[in-house]
C-alpha cells in the first residue's frame, strides 16, 4: 500500500498529522506499511493538522512562526505580520498569467486556485501534484447595490434575495463543472504520493465525475459507486466518458457510501470521498479564493448547500485558519442549507445538536439527497463556532431559485440553488439583514442536469426555415 513512499515524500509530509474530531487521538499523515487510514480507531472522522511554515523567501525579514497554533491571535504581532506576508505571497501568485508553462512547473501551480495557497493546503513535492488547474471561478456581484448597473439580469438575483450586497461564487466553473475539483486535486495527489493504483468513491454524481477526470489524468483506475437512478445525466456521462468503472448500486447514496468504505478497506483501494481528510484540505481553497477576490475582507455571511457536509466543514476550516493567521479580522457566520426532504443536519441543529439521526432522503436536488452525512461533527463545529445557522428549503423553493439564477444567465444545478432559496428565506425571517454582505456558493454547473427545473421542448417543434414562419412566432 504505502510501499512506494520515498524519503522525499515522507520528509515533505512529516509536517502533517491526522486528528480525530471525536476523541482528539493523533496519527501520522501517512503510516508506512499499514493500510490507508480514513477514520480513528474510535470510528470518528479525521482532520488534517499541519505545521505551518512560510516559504523561504518570505521568511527573511521576520522570524516566521513554526506552526499555525503559534500564529494564533494571542500572539498578535507575529500573527499580523504572518497575515500580511501571506496576503502578499498569494496576491503575487494570483497575478501570474493564466497560461500553461511549457515545463508544467511553478506557473501552473501558482495559477491553480488551490495550489496557489499550498502552504495552507498540503506540502506535496511539486512533481507529484495532479492539477488541471482548478479554481479561479467567478465571484459575481449580484446584490441590489453591488451589482453593476448594466447587468440588469444579475440584479434580479439580488432583488429576489432581498439583499443589497450579495456575491455568488460559481464553483460550477471548475474543470469538471463542480466544486469537487478543488478537493480532488489534493486527494488524487495524495493517492499519487502513496503510489495508489486505484481510487474509488461513492457519489451522487459530481465527486464521481471529478474523481474520474483526475484519476484518468494520473493514469489511475477509478471506480465509482452511484445510487442507481439517482444521478443526473451529465454527471453519469462524465464518469463513463472519463473511463471510470461505474457501479450503479441498488440503494441510496448512504448505502453506496457504506459499501465503498468496506470495498476500499478490503481491497486496498484509495478512498476519495470527503471522508478522506485531504479532500477537505483542497476544498478549503474555495474560502481562500473568496477572501482573495474580496481583497481579504471577510463577508458577514457565507451560505452554501449541505449534503454530506464536507464542503461546510472545509470552507469553515478555511475561514477559521484565515482568522487564526490574521489573513482576515473576523469570521463570517455560516448558513448551511439543506433540502427539506434530506435534512438530518437541520433537524439536529433544531435540537441544539443533541442527536444525529439519519433520514430517508428525498429531494429533486439529487446532489444533496443524503440522509446520513459523514462530516457531521466537522460541520457542526463550523456552525457552532461561527454562530451560524442551518436552514432547510422545499423542492419548490429550490426550483424557483434555480429559475432566477438560470434566467439571470448564470445558471446552476438544482442543489446549488438551495443557496439562494436559503438566503431568501433567512432574509425574510430577518436572520440575515438586508444590508449585510453575503457570499453564496453555487456548487455545480447548469449542464450537469439538463432535466430538473428546465423547460423541455417537446418533439415536433421545429419551424420552417423561412422568415414568414419566424415572424409568426416572434
Ligand atoms: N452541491 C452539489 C452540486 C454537490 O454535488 C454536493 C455534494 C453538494 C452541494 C453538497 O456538498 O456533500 O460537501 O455537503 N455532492 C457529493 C457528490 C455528495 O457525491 O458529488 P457536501
Amino acid at each position: 500500500m504505502n510501499n512506494a513512499l520515498t524519503p522525499e515524500i515522507l520528509a515533505a509530509l512529516s509536517a502533517v498529522s491526522l486528528q480525530c474530531v471525536e476523541c482528539s487521538a493523533l496519527y501520522p499523515g501517512l503510516e508506512v506499511g499499514s493500510a490507508f487510514r480514513y477514520r480513528c480507531n474510535c470510528g470518528g472522522t479525521l482532520d488534517v493538522e499541519m505545521k505551518f511554515a512560510l516559504p523561504e523567501a518570505q521568511t527573511a525579514p521576520v522570524q516566521a512562526p513554526s506552526g499555525i497554533s503559534s500564529a494564533l491571535k494571542s500572539d498578535s504581532d507575529p500573527a499580523l505580520l504572518t497575515g500580511t506576508l501571506l496576503r502578499q505571497l498569494f496576491d503575487e501568485r494570483a497575478s501570474t498569467l493564466p497560461t500553461w508553462s511549457i515545463s508544467a512547473g511553478k506557473m501552473l501551480l501558482d495559477y491553480s486556485g488551490v495550489w496557489r495557497y499550498r502552504e495552507l493546503i498540503l506540502p506535496a513535492p511539486e512533481q507529484y501534484i495532479i492539477s488541471r488547474p482548478e479554481g479561479n471561478t467567478g465571484l459575481y456581484p449580484v446584490g441590489i447595490e453591488n451589482c453593476n448597473p448594466g447587468r440588469i439580469g444579475h440584479r434580479q438575483i439580488g432583488l429576489y434575495a432581498g439583499l443589497e450586497h450579495l456575491f455568488l461564487k460559481h464553483e460550477g466553473e471548475n474543470p469538471t463543472g463542480s466544486f469537487k475539483d478543488r478537493g480532488m486535486t489534493v486527494g488524487v495527489t495524495m493517492a499519487n504520493l502513496c503510489g495508489a493504483q486505484a481510487v474509488a468513491c461513492a457519489s451522487t454524481g459530481n465527486t464521481a465525475a471529478s474523481l474520474a477526470s483526475y484519476a484518468a489524468q494520473a493514469g489511475m483506475r477509478a471506480i465509482v459507486f452511484l445510487p442507481a437512478g439517482n444521478v443526473a445525466g451529465g454527471k453519469l456521462a462524465q464518469s463513463l466518458a472519463y473511463g471510470a468503472t461505474t457501479i450503479q448500486v441498488e440503494g441510496n447514496f448512504d448505502d453506496a457510501m457504506h459499501l465503498v468504505e468496506q470495498v476500499c478497506g478490503e481491497l486496498g483501494i484509495y478512498l476519495l470521498n470527503s471522508l478522506n481528510p485531504f479532500r477537505i484540505e483542497g476544498q478549503k481553497a474555495i474560502g481562500f479564493e473568496i477572501l482573495q477576490q474580496l481583497a481579504w475582507q471577510a463577508p458577514d455571511w457565507l451560505v452554501l448547500p449541505a449534503g454530506n457536509l464536507g464542503n461546510t466543514s472545509a470552507v469553515g476550516k478555511a475561514f477559521r485558519q484565515a482568522y487564526q493567521l490574521s489573513l482576515i479580522q473576523h469570521m463570517p457566520r455560516f448558513a448551511a442549507i439543506q433540502a427539506e426532504g434530506a435534512n438530518p443536519f437541520y433537524r439536529s441543529f433544531k435540537q441544539g445538536f443533541a442527536r444525529q439521526e439519519p433520514v430517508q432522503a428525498q429531494t429533486v436536488a439529487t446532489a444533496i439527497k443524503i440522509g446520513n452525512p459523514v462530516s457531521y461533527t466537522r460541520a457542526r463545529r463550523v456552525i457552532e463556532e461561527s454562530n451560524g445557522i442551518v436552514e432547510d428549503v422545499t423542492d419548490e423553493e429550490i426550483l424557483a431559485a434555480k429559475t432566477i439564477i438560470d434566467r439571470a444567465g448564470l445558471g446552476c444545478e438544482p442543489a446549488s440553488a438551495a443557496t439562494l432559496a436559503g438566503i431568501r428565506k433567512l432574509v425574510e425571517r430577518g436572520v440575515i439583514k438586508r444590508d449585510e454582505r453575503v457570499v453564496g456558493i453555487l456548487t455545480g454547473n447548469l449542464l450537469k442536469d439538463s432535466q430538473t427545473g428546465i423547460p423541455q421542448q417537446s418533439e415536433g417543434v421545429a419551424v420552417a426555415a423561412n422568415i414568414d414562419a419566424i415572424r409568426r412566432i416572434l
